[in-house]
């Protein structure tokens, strides 16, 4: 007797919305865009000249911010995203938050296309949405472009969290 073995091929979709300038961000948005701007200039970055900013929004109204952190040992130093997330939730840790935005400068000045945040940052991001129930909205800075990202599904779709262990 054959075997009939089943096998489907499967597809995630993810979505983002697309502006052309902070000037098509709400008074909000584009306040916390200018904050995280504001702030990639005190990133600590000698090694690689990448200076990033992340600013978030708390939905107890409080704005935290963050930049880079590098080190001459390399794999020590932290990116801006969680250098923000990890201040904020150290220092209110009952404020779920609300909208993340990200900004980088490189030697040409703010970076043409928007800023993408990295796999762990990604990881981290997830971590806060499942710990406050509440997914984070993502504004990811650029000179041409901003790109707006409802929830980290569609950054780190298939991931892993506190359900899968
Ligand atoms: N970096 C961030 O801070 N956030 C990102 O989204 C991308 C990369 C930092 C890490 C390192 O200090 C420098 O940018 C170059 O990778």
């Amino acid at each position: 007797m054959d075997k009939t073995f089943f096998m489907e091929q499967k597809k995630i979709e993810i979505e983002y919305t697309e502006i052309d300038s902070i000037d098509e961000l709400s008074t909000t948005d584009a306040y916390l865009v200018a904050k995280a701007r504001e702030v990639a200039n005190n990133a600590w970055a000698p090694y690689s000249n990448f200076f990033v900013g992340a600013a978030v929004e708390l939905n107890n109204g409080k704005i935290v911010t963050g930049n880079n952190q590098e080190n001459a040992a390399y794999p020590s130093g932290l990116c801006a995203e969680r250098v923000a997330l990890f201040a904020a939730n150290a220092n209110y840790p009952n404020s779920a938050v609300k909208t993340m935005a990200v900004t980088a400068f490189n030697k040409n000045g703010l970076s043409e296309t928007p800023v993408k945040p990295c796999g762990a940052c990604r990881q981290a991001i997830l971590e806060s949405e499942l710990r406050f129930e509440t997914p984070i909205r993502l504004i990811l800075d650029g000179k041409s472009k901003i790109h707006i990202i409802d929830g980290i599904k569609n950054l780190l779709p298939f991931s892993f969290g506190k359900d899968d262990l």
